[in-house]
């Protein structure tokens, strides 16, 4: 059956990695989720308190970044790793989301981690989220998802899944670090987040988990038919 490269981006929290890794699943594609990608660099640039402002600390930092994928043979999912170490969780924490955006805005950043983004796209057969996948990394995709849903449903989702990692974190903090992470990604000077002129629109603020996978698997579908 023919393989197709689809791309997932939009908006922070409005839940691509979800359906992007459920999509995968029901295709017996890879998932990328490159937003991990950036969350590793960051974090390996906090514990290294690497200066973003030196471009000779940022080129020597990344040399000794290898960024990899592999199986969770227990749940299933890619999971990220950071030279040796998985660094899932990690990631997921406040102090990489507050950073993230910053290191994301990094041209050399986003070289190195585009570059291993499409060498991972280039056998097709996968589903990679993030902001700039189908308008930077696989301009030809040939399907494009673009994510939506209002903020408010978008800070409400997130704020859920943080409480349970940190039960004191009000409304008002998750509201901040979403509105600020759009801001700064979708006015960066390279590669911002745009709606790729030829992607579909998938607005989730109404639809159930299993209403948007129907809705991105049959468009799929149809991609891989033509
Ligand atoms: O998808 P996420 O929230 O885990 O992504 C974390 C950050 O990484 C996000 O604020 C912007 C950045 N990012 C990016 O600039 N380009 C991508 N393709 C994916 C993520």
């Amino acid at each position: 059956m023919k393989k197709i490269v689809i791309t997932v981006d939009g908006w922070s929290s409005c839940g691509k990695s979800t359906m992007a890794r459920q999509l995968a699943k029901k295709l017996s594609y890879i998932f990328i989720d490159s937003g991990a990608m950036y969350r590793a660099i960051t974090l390996f640039f906090i514990r290294n308190q690497v200066d973003y402002t030196d471009e000779q600390a940022i080129l020597l930092a990344l040399a000794q970044v290898h960024l990899s994928f592999k199986l969770n043979e227990g749940n299933g999912n890619n999971e990220i790793w950071l030279n040796n170490e998985n660094v899932e969780s990690f990631i997921r924490e406040m102090p990489v989301a507050e950073k993230v955006s910053e290191v994301a805005a990094l041209g050399k950043v986003r070289n190195f981690a585009v570059a291993q983004q499409q060498l991972i796209g280039s056998e097709k057969g996968i589903v990679m989220d993030g902001r700039d996948i189908g308008t930077a990394v696989f301009p030809d995709a040939e399907l494009k998802i673009f994510m939506t849903a209002d903020i408010a449903v978008r800070v409400e989702r997130r704020w859920k899944e943080l409480k349970i990692k940190y039960p004191k974190i009000s409304i008002e903090e998750v509201r901040d670090n979403l509105a600020s992470r759009d801001h700064a990604d979708s006015t960066r000077a390279i590669s911002p987040l745009r709606k790729p002129g030829d992607a579909l629109v998938l607005d989730n603020s109404h639809l159930t988990p299993s209403e948007q996978l129907k809705m991105a698997l049959d468009w799929a579908n149809e991609k891989i038919k033509d």
